[in-house]
């Protein structure tokens, strides 16, 4: 059984499309076991809570240095005991120490095409502007291994999504979620909760 622990920062549909995958079987062999968000309002807990699982909350603000956030963070984590650490819209950075400690045990969902639109400040409605400013036709969503780099771990799965001409922010954002990241992601945890995802040399390859 997969022990997942998700970190959340904002509305968590991410967390939920987990949370209905895991119920409806399209996710197999794994519980997720932690909810923990770096802000207190997050409605990522909300979810969390209805779903009848613990949520728990390390809000940088709270500490007085990075190395006591790192510290809280890192314990309350390896206190749910994971094998699988899944960053859905979580916007803190992460310790260098934390990817290191779980390297290849930590995934995120980004709402581009890696390595379009993506590293440091593209995140959230930012990476949609961009891609509409630079009129691409299609977009999509990545799930990739966390490591010290910001979106620059092994790619495990990517959906393309096609840029509408009179796309806003906001649709472009909504339809990406409905089409790639709500679908790729739950996906990708399955994969690797049934020991069919392999890392050589930096790419992954899906068995
Ligand atoms: C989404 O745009 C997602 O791509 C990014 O964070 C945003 C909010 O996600 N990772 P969620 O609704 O909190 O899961």
């Amino acid at each position: 059984m997969l022990r997942i622990a998700v970190l959340v920062s904002g509305g968590g549909t991410n967390l939920q499309a987990i949370i209905d995958a895991v119920a409806d079987g399209r996710i197999t062999n794994s519980k997720i076991v932690r909810v923990i968000s770096s802000k207190k309002d997050a409605y990522a807990l909300k979810r969390a809570q209805d779903a009848g699982i613990e949520g728990a909350v390390v809000c940088k603000k709270d500490y007085d240095s990075a190395e006591a956030f790192n510290k809280a963070l890192t314990d309350t984590i390896q206190e749910a005991e994971p094998d699988l650490i899944v960053l859905a819209g979580y916007l803190t950075v992460l310790p260098a120490s934390l990817a290191e400690a779980y390297e290849n045990r930590i995934i995120n969902i980004h709402p581009s095409l890696i390595p379009s639109f993506c590293g440091v400040g593209y995140y959230g409605l930012k990476v949609h502007e961009e891609a509409l400013k630079r009129g691409v036709k299609l977009t999509g969503a990545t799930v990739h291994f966390v490591d010290a780099g910001c979106d620059s771990g092994p790619i495990i799965l990517q959906r393309a999504v096609e840029v509408k001409y009179d796309d806003t922010p906001e649709i472009l954002q909504r339809r990406v979620m409905e089409q790639a990241e709500w679908k790729i992601l739950p996906e990708a945890i399955d994969l690797i909760a049934n020991g069919r995802v392999q890392v050589i040399n930096g790419k992954v390859r899906i068995m």
